[in-house]
């Protein structure tokens, strides 16, 4: 089923190999989520700058580049920040089973509605995801990287 809240973006970049660091590579970059988060199995670090630079020509306004490191399940959520949008690049997905839930409200129940859009975000592709949307990763395995951008509104 196509989902119009997680749209496969073609037009983006493959990440070069030296940019797919591993969860003990990222763990030691600075981390911006904060230590409750963290401790819930989800985290956000900057990106450095050669991976910013790389990524930037193919986006018309400023961006913020991070690495998400996901070792949980993640409730139905919607994200804090202040963008409707964030384009993810999945370069780990955490197992072979690991769905993404996104649900056409703001509805933050824990169990599965008959309207829930199940999907599978395919390893390194880009993707356009509505983060004002709930939306939940379920049967993750092992650890799951991805590279984030957002537009950078400070
Ligand atoms: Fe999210």
């Amino acid at each position: 089923m196509t989902n119009p809240y997680c749209e496969k973006i073609s037009e983006l970049p493959q990440i070069p190999d030296q940019y797919l660091l591993t969860e003990d590579q990222i763990i030691n970059l600075d981390r911006l989520s904060s230590d409750t988060w963290w401790a819930e199995g989800y985290g956000s670090f900057m990106a450095n700058n050669e991976l910013t630079d790389f990524i930037r020509p193919y986006f018309s306004k400023p961006i913020a580049v991070r690495y998400q490191l996901i070792t949980k399940d993640r409730p139905f959520h919607i994200d804090t920040c202040a963008q409707t949008y964030k384009y993810n690049y999945v370069y780990k997905t955490g197992g072979a089973n690991v769905k993404t839930i996104w649900r056409e409200s703001t509805d933050l129940s824990t169990q599965l509605l008959d309207d829930d859009i199940v999907t599978t975000c395919n390893n390194r592709c880009w993707y356009k995801l509505n983060v004002k949307l709930s939306h939940s990763v379920m049967d993750i395995e092992t650890a799951r990287c991805s590279i984030t951008v957002k537009e950078d509104l400070e």
